[in-house]
């Protein structure tokens, strides 16, 4: 990564020093200015951070911040502020500044607040980017992933949204069939008409027909006046239908017939309606399997099945991971107003080495749930639940025999060391080892 740039503005040489012993290259370059137009021609938008004394001779920090700020509107700016006068420190932040320090400040403190801009900036860059790259490469926004199977995916979709064809999305539950079936409709030319959505599993079976096809008044007892069904509120729009599998003999058989004749009969009615409705469905089970055992209509699987896209299950393309958590940490650290800027890397290995049966869904559980419990500003493995943690520690332990084998050695012997005040000769005695082997030991596996 190339040096993070930090602008000094202040007219103090002691603070010029410190900061220059904290800020050193080449992991940082320092720009120090003493007075507004040294800051003015010293400035440019490459800058990470600024650091702004309040007090400058003959104008104020705010001033400056404010000219800065015209050319620069991404500025990011530390105020640094003396006693007293920390109600100028709030007008600042007002003012659009990111944070302030109150002299005497210490070292650490002022390294901590300036890395963890750094940080932020840092993800807005790559964010920005990655976004970027994702506009250009499809129009599909909300789409995360990088994976030969996603782009497989999502090629299909650019090649059939526009069409007026049937498309069957299938894949194991929680790998973003209904997120698929949307990204169709918002690339079709029928993205300004309606879509409807149809869920069988969050519907009793016997609503089904009067849901899908409407009904007429006096159709059934309760039947009070006419309603439409959903193939008809769709009309010119799309329909997605959701776990098709759950659907019964009776309602195959009709939509088997909309597909066929664009046209549908409400219950109770003799006359048909003409209906233009193009239709996506979804399943995550073998509808193959169920046509075999009579579950499904065998037509009506042929019918459905012109285009069929699949979502492979996220352990298929475990390199989207990365992306999709981070994805998942920005939405909800924004949407639940905390700052976290990042995972730490045992925390990522949990996600890599863990096979996600639940695919995305459960992913995105797991990274909402850590940054609701989260402490600090960043993501640690102790907050993922059980089964996910635990996948790291198996697969850590799957090192080979000799190095598992020092791994316990190293256990045993500081354990012994604990044991024993750090008395060499003791743990040796108490490990049943010469104080000698001992000592070759812990040479040997870097223990101190
Ligand atoms: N590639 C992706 N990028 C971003 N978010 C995704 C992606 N794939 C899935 N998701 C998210 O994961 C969650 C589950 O996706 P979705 O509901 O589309 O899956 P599904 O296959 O329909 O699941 P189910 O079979 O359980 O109904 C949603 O919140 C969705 O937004
Ligand atoms: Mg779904």
């Amino acid at each position: 990564m190339s040096a993070r740039i930090i602008h000094l503005v202040d007219d103090e040489n002691i603070i010029h020093d410190i900061f220059r012993r904290i800020f050193r290259e080449p992991e940082y370059q320092l720009i120090v200015s003493e007075n507004k137009s040294q800051a003015k021609s010293n400035h440019h938008p490459g800058v990470d951070v600024v650091i702004m004394d309040l007090m400058i001779p003959g104008t104020s920090g705010i001033e400056i911040f404010t000219m800065l700020k015209k050319d620069d509107p991404d500025i990011r700016c530390i105020f640094l502020t003396a006693y007293g006068t920390i109600e100028s420190a709030i007008e600042a932040i007002k003012l659009g500044a990111v944070d302030y320090l109150q002299k005497p400040f210490n070292n650490v403190e002022i390294k901590h607040k300036i890395e963890r801009i750094l940080k932020e900036r840092n993800m807005n860059k790559e964010n920005i980017q990655l976004k970027k790259m994702l506009d250009q490469r499809f129009s599909f926004k909300n789409i995360i992933g990088k994976s030969p199977a996603l782009d497989r995916v999502l090629s299909n979709v650019e090649s059939v949204a526009n069409t007026n064809s049937t498309v069957l999305i299938t894949g194991d539950s929680g790998t973003g069939k209904e997120l698929i079936a949307k990204a169709i409709y918002r690339n079709s030319n029928r993205r300004d008409k309606p879509f409807f959505s149809f869920n069988s599993s969050n519907i009793p079976p016997t609503l089904f027909e009067s849901i899908l096809f409407g009904y007429k008044k006096g159709a059934f007892t309760g039947a009070y006046a006419d309603k439409k069904g959903i193939f008809e509120e769709a009309h010119t729009g799309t329909l997605f239908l959701d776990e098709i599998a759950n659907l019964d003999n009776d309602t195959q058989t009709k939509i088997l017939r909309v597909l066929q004749e664009k046209e549908i009969q409400p219950l109770g009615g003799n006359k048909t309606v003409k209906v233009d409705v193009r239709i996506i469905v979804a399943t995550n089970v073998d509808l193959k399997e169920k046509v075999q055992t009579n579950e499904f209509r065998e037509d009506l699987y042929y019918r459905l099945n012109i285009i069929n896209i699949h979502l492979p299950p996220l352990k298929e393309r475990k390199e989207d991971i990365p992306l999709l958590a981070e994805h998942f940490l920005q939405k909800y650290a924004l949407e639940n107003n905390k700052t976290i800027v990042g995972m730490d890397t045992k925390f990522m290995k949990c996600l890599m080495d863990y096979n996600w049966p639940g695919n995305i869904r459960e992913l995105e559980n797991a990274i909402i749930r850590s940054v609701l419990l989260s402490p600090s500003d960043m993501l640690t493995a102790d907050l993922l639940p059980e089964e996910i943690l635990g996948a790291g520690r198996r697969e850590a332990k799957k090192g080979n025999f000799y190095e598992r084998l020092d791994e316990l050695k190293r256990e045993l012997i500081l354990e012994a060391l604990r044991d024993n005040d750090n008395i060499q000769k003791n743990a040796a005695r108490e490990l049943g080892l010469k104080a000698t082997t001992l000592s070759e030991l812990m040479k040997r596996l870097n223990i101190k």
